[in-house]
């Protein structure tokens, strides 16, 4: 592959992986299930983003394995009715007919692994996209690096990626244990991300152990944790002591049944980090953005069930991201009516942080993502408030801060 004799643009990608593998010393490349990439915002991937993926798609690439794509960096359909420049569209748009041409899976999506990109415990992949990679990790049971751009292409079209990092049983095991002393009973839904958020701030990119979670967490609860984790840390994966696969017991999966540290979070420490996670307390809130990872339809059932009968302040912008899949459920199933009739609106196929949100000019942001809150401030240019979703709702009932 690597001396061309399957063809320029697979030996191209075996250059780039190669490359990577000698930097961190990996004995052998190792063949994938399945590849997700992140070259698809162009607000992200900019002009060189587009040229590569041209590049490739001239050379005649395809994916050799199933790749699934991140967000797009505006609504794919609705660019126009939401005022996005005809010149940033049209580079967008070359994008995506250049991962047309390579074959990738149009999810554009952050959770490929509720849009059938699912993989099974011990398989190795190559994803990027940090929510996605902590959730294949720690949540499947799978097993990739947190790859960036370009060689998550590479690795979706020679199908294979050097084998190092979180490929190894060895670099797997838990280094810091983390209790969370709250009783389960009284965990909701938007202390999840506060948690995440902690942790990551306090473990940078060590493997966490966490206590105190209970057996019925929730997939949405986990992948919106995770983000949250992956975001103000960069962690790429945690174990939960008698929930994640691999964590079948503490004492399993601490590395040599001991650990470097101990974290402990209670309410107390809870408080202060959703404090830590706002940059104001006060004000008119003006955009409300939810659904960083992309909302799963649990989550719009329930937001439709907080908006029937309601109505949204006309001062304030209540988007919701999600999947061109989610979005048909949700016209099936009559919540997006009732999300459409308090005045909110489902964008799909993108999401706040990956369009040039700023446009808008808005001046207070709020979510009810750990992602979101961390990264806000300077890619949207905002103010941020983190709330659960029932404050987001008030919020834009009342038209500024519940
Ligand atoms: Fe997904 Fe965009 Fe958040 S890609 S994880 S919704 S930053």
């Amino acid at each position: 592959m690597l001396a061309g004799e399957c063809g320029a643009a697979i030996q191209l990608a075996m250059e780039i992986l190669t490359k990577i593998g000698d930097i961190y010393e990996a004995e052998e490349m190792i063949e994938i299930a399945s590849a997700h990439t992140v070259m698809t915002p162009y607000r992200d991937i900019m002009d060189a983003g587009v040229e590569i993926c041209e590049k490739f798609a001239k050379l005649g690439a395809k994916y050799s394995v199933p790749t699934t794509l991140d967000p797009a960096g505006m609504d794919l359909q609705r660019w126009r009715e939401l005022k996005i420049p005809e010149s940033y569209a049209e580079k967008q748009m070359r994008i995506v007919r250049a991962q047309e041409k390579l074959g990738g899976i149009p999810v554009w999506t952050c959770v490929p692994y509720l849009h059938g990109n699912v993989p099974m415990p011990g398989q190795h992949l190559g994803w990027s996209e940090s929510s996605a990679v902590v959730f294949a990790n720690s949540v499947l049971g799978a097993r990739t690096n947190r790859l960036t751009a370009v060689v998550d292409m590479a690795a979706g079209i020679a199908g294979r990626v050097p084998k190092f990092g979180l490929h190894l049983d060895e670099n797997r095991q838990g280094e810091i244990l983390v209790k969370i002393n709250v009783k389960s009973k009284f965990l909701t839904d938007a202390d999840y991300p506060i948690i995440g958020y902690f942790i990551g701030k306090h473990v940078g990119d060590k493997i966490p152990v966490l206590t105190g979670i209970p057996r019925n967490v929730s997939t949405d609860q986990l992948k919106n944790m995770g983000a949250a984790m992956a975001a103000s840390g960069s962690v790429a994966l945690y174990h939960i002591a008698g929930v994640t696969p691999e964590a079948k017991t503490l004492t399993r999966i601490l590395r040599k049944g001991v650990w470097e540290d101990t974290l402990e979070l209670g309410t107390k420490e809870l408080k202060q980090t959703k404090e830590e996670m706002c940059t104001t307390g006060v004000g008119e809130v003006d955009f409300i953005a939810v659904g960083c990872p992309h909302y799963s339809i649990m989550e719009i059932r329930k937001l439709a069930a907080l908006l029937k009968g309601k109505k949204i302040h006309k001062g304030i912008k209540f988007w919701i991201y999600t999947t061109k899949y989610v979005e048909m459920l949700a016209k099936r199933a009559g919540y997006s009516s009732i999300i459409e009739a308090a005045g909110a609106q489902i964008l799909t196929e993108t999401c706040m942080l990956v369009s040039p949100i700023d446009i808008y000019g808005f001046k207070t942001l709020m979510t009810d993502s750990g992602k979101c809150a961390q990264y806000a401030p300077t890619l949207c240019k905002t103010e941020v408030l983190y709330g659960s979703i029932e404050d987001c709702v008030k919020t834009a009932i009342k038209g500024s801060l519940y």
